[in-house]
């Protein structure tokens, strides 16, 4: 059965796992465009996980950039195997992920998990694919690539298409791209020596699941009703906790620790002092991070609004007299990061400090985007 059609979709499920929220169809999608992706002599892909909120955004911004391809196996686990999708107006059936999924596969993206990244990701780069990964099972690999296209594009130069190797490239974690987005810019002008993370995330960034039950809970608080908590332990409608991440012997999360460690093997910094506190907010999709950062040499907060305002993939919204600030909502399936509340840190002597506040879509430009610009620098 052909799943049904709708008029701005490329792609749509039968399956009715994903909330309406992820199908909601982006404004600035030119929907009169015929899209001409599907070409011979361009790169089979390979989706995993693509009944996932990052895998369902894999496909939409595939086929909003028109990216190349000559084929799209979509694959999934068994529960989904024989579930059809559209993509582009074609018929796709989802096929169950096994060793075999990879021969003739040219770039694999990764979205299912980190277990399954760890399974599969090593035998589809033995049969020649290369992988991008969106989960943290290889970013702290050193001998895997942990790219931002924007911030650090020349760590996967060596990798090639066409060269008949497999490689690995890893996607940093959703919340270090967002923060990086924004603070990359500064360090390169300023250099930071000291960062202060705190981050507001949203249920998108653990997945289609948890968006269906902030949803859900929602409903059930306004009807006096119990919450149903199935993805998280504890109320997520009405209430905001601790990251879900497991907490280590140091106290951190492992989200906060991904934030510290990613973003010195970005910058390639191993000095660089990093600090986070995660939060998970009852948001639907976008995170937001406060961010404070320290710098070696001095920068004054207008200068550090025109280099935000110049930089690929940021957006600058800083309008104090009306009190207008980024916000999850309005960079919701949007590709950039927006950046406000830029002020000069009053702790700190002279301009050696900056205050900001960033807002980005994570399964936009913290996965689905971000990986898919890392696949088009193979091209
Ligand atoms: N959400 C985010 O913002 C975000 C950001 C960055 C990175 N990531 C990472 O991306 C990955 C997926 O996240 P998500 O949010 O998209 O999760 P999700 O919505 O829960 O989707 C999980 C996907 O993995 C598939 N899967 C599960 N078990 C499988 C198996 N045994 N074999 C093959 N496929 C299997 C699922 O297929 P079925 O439908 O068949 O179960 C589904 O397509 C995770 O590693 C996550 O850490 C997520």
């Amino acid at each position: 059965m052909k799943a049904p059609a709708l008029a701005h979709h490329h792609h749509l499920l039968s399956a009715t796992r994903i909330p309406r929220t992820n199908l909601r169809p982006r404004t600035a999608t030119p929907t009169s465009t015929i899209r001409m992706s599907l070409q011979e002599n361009a790169p089979s892909l390979a989706v995993v996980g693509v009944t996932g909120a990052v895998g369902q955004e894999f496909l939409s911004v595939l086929s909003d950039r028109g990216f190349p391809y000559r084929s799209i196996k979509m694959l999934a686990s068994k529960r989904s195997a024989g579930k059809h999708l559209t993509f582009e107006d074609n018929d796709y059936v989802i096929e169950e992920l096994t060793a075999d999924s990879f021969d003739g596969i040219d770039i694999a993206l990764f979205s299912a998990g980190g277990s399954i990244s760890k399974q599969f990701g090593p035998i589809a780069v033995d049969r020649g694919s290369i992988v991008v990964d969106n989960s943290s099972a290889f970013r702290m690999d050193e001998n895997v690539p942990l790219v931002i296209p924007e911030v650090n594009p020349d760590a996967m130069k060596h990798i090639k298409l066409g060269s008949g190797k497999g490689a690995l490239i890893a996607n940093p974690n959703c919340s270090t791209i967002i923060c990086l987005m924004a603070a990359t810019p500064l360090h390169r002008c300023a250099k930071v020596v000291r960062m202060v993370v705190s981050t507001y995330q949203a249920a998108s960034g653990a997945g289609a699941a948890a968006m269906e039950e902030l949803e859900l809970q929602t409903r059930e608080v306004l009807e006096g009703k119990q919450p149903t908590c199935k993805i998280f332990k504890q109320q997520y409608a009405f209430n905001l906790f601790s990251h879900n991440a497991p907490v280590l012997p140091n106290g951190y999360n492992e989200e906060e620790m991904k934030l510290v460690k990613e973003t010195r093997k970005i910058w390639n910094d191993m000095n660089v002092k990093v600090t986070a506190t995660c939060i998970r907010v009852p948001v639907m999709r976008a995170h937001a991070e406060s961010v404070n950062l320290q710098f070696e040499n001095p920068l004054d907060e207008d200068k550090a609004r025109d280099i935000l305002k110049n930089a690929p993939g940021v957006v600058v919204i800083d309008e104090r007299p009306s009190n207008n600030f980024p916000t999850p909502l309005e960079v919701s399936n949007k590709d950039d990061v927006a950046v406000g509340r830029i002020r000069r840190d009053v702790s700190q002597d002279g301009n050696f400090g900056l205050d900001i506040f960033v807002c980005g879509d994570q399964i936009r430009k913290g996965a689905a985007l971000n990986a898919i610009q890392i696949a088009e620098m193979l091209l």
